[in-house]
């Protein structure tokens, strides 16, 4: 990296594979934005999706990542990923964006983000822990506090709880002291989440009849799915009457639910994505308080990234990857 260029995770082509160029140009440094010296990044599913050509309005080509860690006016800190959230707490406004597509991202030596997106990196996190948390954290922290309004004491579904965001919703639901019921694809993935203090572990591949089993392991206070199909429909015949289901994600694609089972039952369904500024505020604080550190699957050098993709397209993680920024 001379003074003029860096090292930068690129994807110029949909379908194409991204890959290190050693001579991007840096980001222009402008008025109200902060040039934060990276040294560690995090995949998340978008990432994949965006290679895959799955995500709305993609335009090429770009440096990837949405998550961030390093340095900047002295100072080691993380970075907000959502850009533009607006005055509303409540939904973000139209014209938001997430850092790593439209506007390039965290897997590059420098990126230029707007001030108020550079946060403090929490004391007890090293930068690759630091690195992994913001988009996963976020999300994860709206789902169960601000839209899930979860309490002490509730019981919570975690459905693949192998996912980055999923294993940000267990370690966050037991800090606040949730029981915790879980589903995964991979025993492997739920002997981990049982370390961590999930309470009951099913196998939603091996079990045919796991809604079953997580019907009786309730009632369940909320669930929170991302598989979206016919996973999130179980949900909402399992939640307790009165309950809440949370989503902020469809991976399976559309869902046939029974509405008997919302209306009858009281039920409030809601759908989150990302989180307000306050809501990154508030997620950061929340870990450094209960001193919570992130799932991490793997850490991949830069040029390795490909493969770390590849990873996560086949579901191979139990929680986040991290690319070291190098
Ligand atoms: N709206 C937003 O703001 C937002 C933010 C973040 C993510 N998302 C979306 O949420 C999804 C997950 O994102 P991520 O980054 O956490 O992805 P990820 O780390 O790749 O996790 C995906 C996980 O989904 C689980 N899964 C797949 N099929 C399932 C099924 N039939 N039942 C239950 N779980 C299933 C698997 O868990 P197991 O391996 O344990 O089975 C898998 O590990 C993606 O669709 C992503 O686009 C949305």
């Amino acid at each position: 990296m001379n003074e003029a260029s860096m090292r930068a995770v690129r994807l110029t082509e949909t379908m194409g594979v991204p890959a290190v160029d050693p001579a991007t140009p840096l980001p222009a440094r402008i008025e109200g934005e902060t040039l934060v010296r990276v040294r560690a990044a995090a995949l998340n599913h978008r990432d994949v999706y965006i290679m895959q050509g799955k995500y709305p309005g993609i335009t090429l080509p770009v440096t990837l990542g949405s998550d961030g860690a390093g340095e900047a006016d002295g100072r080691e800190v993380v970075i907000d990923p959502m850009l533009g959230w607006g005055d509303d707490d409540r939904v973000w406004r139209t014209g938001a964006s997430i850092l790593g597509m439209p506007r390039d991202g965290t897997m590059a030596g420098y990126v230029a983000v707007p001030n108020e997106n550079v946060h403090a990196k929490p004391a007890h996190l090293s930068l690759d822990e630091a690195a992994a948390l913001p988009l996963a954290g976020l999300t994860a922290y709206r789902a169960l506090f601000t839209r899930g309004g979860l309490s002490s004491g509730e019981t919570v579904l975690i459905t693949g709880v192998g996912g980055g965001v999923q294993t940000f919703v267990l370690l966050f639901a037991k800090a606040a002291g949730a029981r915790t019921i879980v589903t995964s694809g991979s025993d492997e993935k739920l002997t981990r989440a049982t370390a961590l203090g999930a309470d009951v572990a099913i196998n939603y591949r091996t079990d045919e009849a796991w809604y079953k089993a997580v019907r009786k392991a309730g009632p369940i206070d909320l669930a929170v799915d991302s598989a979206g199909g016919a996973t999130l429909a179980r949900c909402i015949d399992a939640v307790r009457p009165g309950g809440r289901v949370v989503l902020y994600g469809g991976s399976n694609g559309d869902a046939t639910v029974r509405p008997f089972s919302i209306f009858w039952n009281h039920l409030d369904v809601l759908g989150t994505s990302m989180g307000s500024p306050r809501d990154f505020a508030a997620m950061l604080a929340f870990v450094e308080r209960e001193r919570i550190r992130p799932a991490i699957d793997r850490v991949y050098p830069m040029d390795r990234v490909a493969e770390a993709m590849r990873r996560m397209d086949e579901a191979h993680q139990f929680g986040k990857i991290v690319i070291r920024v190098d």
